[in-house]
């Protein structure tokens, strides 16, 4: 049987978790797909990006939802900006149709992930997936979800079957 894409499969968990009026944060914006998905939930969504041509996409991709900003820095800064959040997503790795060196990075998605933990309440969600094929990744991969089996509640996960070095989709919840 074919695998189910991992990006339907993330937005079939969001589409159960997302309540309307719920404060979102996109930790990596790129073209603004997920950011997109949450709007239409009726979510605020606070999105982050450290590239400006990604800011610039989603500004464009979520052009009629007035319940958005945009933030170009760093996800590991997000405290910087807010305090308290429903849920988090992050999709790791890099931006398909751009600067594929502009990826991110273990040290910074940890850093974030602390920070996140801090600003979701009791069963507050965070949906990552992370991708294991370029330099880095495989690392990545690995102390993020080490990370979150330490920390979270681990609800769902999902791979591709029978595909080597395959991207992993994890929902944790705060304990
Ligand atoms: C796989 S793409 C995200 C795809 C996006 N969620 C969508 O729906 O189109 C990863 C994005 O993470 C961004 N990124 C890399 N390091 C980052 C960091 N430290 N903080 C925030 N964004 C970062 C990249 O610029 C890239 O746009």
């Amino acid at each position: 049987m074919r695998n189910k894409n991992i990006n339907h499969v993330v937005h079939e968990w969001l589409d159960e978790l997302i309540h309307t009026n719920d404060m979102i944060v996109d930790a990596t914006c790129g073209q603004g797909y997920d950011t997109l998905f949450c709007l239409q939930k009726g979510a605020h969504v606070l999105g982050f990006d450290v590239q400006k041509k990604a800011i610039q996409k989603t500004k464009q991709t979520c052009v009629d939802y007035p319940n958005l900003q945009l933030i170009n820095d760093s996800h590991a800064h997000l405290n910087q900006y807010i305090t308290h959040f429903n849920g988090i997503i992050f999709n790791l790795g890099y931006l398909p149709t751009s600067d594929k060196t502009i990826i991110t990075t273990a040290e910074s998605t940890l850093m974030a992930f602390e920070k996140a933990l801090d600003c979701l309440p009791q069963h507050g969600w965070m949906v990552v997936s992370f991708y294991r094929g370029h330099e880095g990744g495989e690392e990545e991969a690995q102390l993020g979800i080490q990370w979150m089996n330490e920390h979270l509640h681990i609800l769902k996960t999902y791979t591709y079957e029978g595909v080597n070095r395959a991207p992993i989709a994890m929902l944790g919840i705060k304990r």
